[in-house]
C-alpha cells in the first residue's frame, strides 16, 4: 500500500475552543476516504490544514511521502480542493473560472486552453458557457467547482461536502463523476453528512468526534461494529412494553431522536420478529439491513443505549 496522505496528531485551537485534539488519519493512494462527523466537529478545519489554508498548532502532515512545509508549492500542485464555501468567482463564466485557477495552480500557458476545453466538455458545461458562475444552479455550480479543482491534474482530491444543497438527480450526477475519478485512480478525501453517499462512494470511512477520529475502517467493518444483524423499527402506543419485550429477548435497544430501534442479534424471518413482539401493542414493524447510518449513530451519534437502564 502506498500512502498518499499521512496525518499525525493534529491539534488546533480557536480561542478557547480546542477543535482538533490529536487528529490522525492515513489515506492510501487510490482510496476514497470519507470523513464524517457532527456539525462543528472539525472536518473542514482538517481539510483546510491539509490544503495549507490554516496552520495546525501541532502535528504533522505528510503528502505523497514528503513532510508538508508551510507555503511550499508541493501541496498546491498535489492537491485539488473543493471548499465547503464556493471559491468560484460569481461574475466569471465557467471557462474563465477554470482559466483563472489554471493560472493560479501553475498550469503551463501552452496547456491551459486545451485543459479548460477538456474540462468544460467532460463536465457537460458546454450549454452553460455563457452563464456566469453566480447564476448556475446548485448542481452545475458544484460540477464547475469539481472541474476547477481538477485543472492541474492533482493526485489527491479534497472535497468538502461536494453534494450539499443539490437536488437528487444532480447529486446522482455528481456521484457518477466522483466514481469516474475514483475508477481512474484519483485519491479522494471527502466530507459529507449524507451517509448513503459515503456508503456508496467511499472504500474507507473515518468517523470523527471530539477533535479526533473515533472509528475508522471500510464500510462493512464499521457496520460490523453495530451489535446486530438487522435493525427493527417498531411503532407502538406502548414503547415501554416494546423495550421490555426486547430486553427479554436479548435484543439491544437504541434511541435516536426519540425513535426506538431494536438490534436483531441473529437472523429471524419477518413472521418470527412479529411473533416475538406479540403482546407489546405493535402497530407497524420494519426490518432493514444495518447501514453506515446505523454505524454512525452507534459510534459517534448522540444515541442512547437503553439496554442497561431497562
Ligand atoms: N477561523 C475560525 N475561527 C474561529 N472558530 C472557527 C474557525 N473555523 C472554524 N471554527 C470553529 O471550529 C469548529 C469546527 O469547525 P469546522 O468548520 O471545522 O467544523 P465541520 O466539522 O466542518 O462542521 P460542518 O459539518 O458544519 O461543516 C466550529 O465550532 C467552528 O465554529
Ligand atoms: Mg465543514
Amino acid at each position: 500500500m502506498t500512502v498518499a496522505l499521512q496525518i499525525d496528531g493534529l491539534f488546533k485551537r480557536f480561542g478557547e475552543q480546542q477543535v482538533l485534539n490529536g487528529f490522525s488519519l492515513q489515506v492510501a493512494r487510490g482510496d476514497v476516504v470519507g470523513l464524517l462527523g457532527p456539525n462543528g466537529c472539525g472536518k473542514s478545519t482538517v481539510l483546510n490544514i491539509i490544503c495549507q489554508l490554516l496552520q495546525a498548532d501541532a502535528g504533522q502532515v505528510q503528502l505523497m511521502g514528503r513532510p508538508m512545509i508551510q507555503h511550499s508549492a508541493h501541496a498546491r500542485t498535489c492537491i485539488g480542493y473543493c471548499p465547503q464555501q464556493s471559491a468560484l468567482y460569481p461574475d466569471l463564466f465557467p471557462q474563465e473560472n477554470i482559466q483563472f485557477f489554471a493560472r493560479l495552480y501553475g498550469v503551463p500557458a501552452a496547456q491551459r486552453n486545451a485543459r479548460v476545453a477538456e474540462l468544460i466538455e467532460r463536465f457537460g458545461l458546454v450549454p452553460y458557457a455563457a452563464t456566469r458562475a453566480g447564476l448556475l444552479s446548485g448542481g452545475w455550480h458544484q460540477r464547475l467547482s469539481l472541474a476547477v479543482a481538477l485543472v492541474h491534474r492533482p493526485e489527491l482530491l479534497v472535497l468538502d461536502e461536494p453534494t450539499v444543497a443539490v437536488d437528487v438527480e444532480a447529486r446522482m450526477d455528481l456521484w457518477r463523476l466522483i466514481e469516474g475519478l475514483r475508477d481512474s485512480g484519483t485519491t479522494i478525501l471527502l466530507t459529507s453528512h449524507h451517509l448513503a453517499e459515503a456508503q456508496r462512494l467511499c472504500n474507507r470511512v473515518a468517523l470523527m468526534r471530539n477533535g479526533k477520529v473515533a472509528a475508522e475502517g471500510s464500510v462493512p467493518e464499521l457496520i460490523s461494529r453495530v451489535p446486530g444483524q438487522a435493525v427493527v423499527k417498531v411503532q407502538s402506543v406502548d414503547k415501554q412494553a416494546v423495550m421490555h419485550r426486547a430486553l427479554e429477548l436479548g435484543w439491544p435497544v437504541r434511541q435516536h431522536a426519540g425513535e426506538i430501534s431494536l438490534l436483531l442479534p441473529h437472523h429471524l424471518s419477518f413472521r418470527e420478529i412479529v411473533d416475538a413482539l406479540e403482546g407489546s401493542k405493535v402497530s407497524a414493524v420494519s426490518v432493514d439491513p444495518v447501514t453506515l447510518e446505523d454505524a454512525y449513530l452507534e459510534l459517534v451519534g448522540d444515541s442512547y443505549d437503553l439496554t442497561p437502564i431497562l
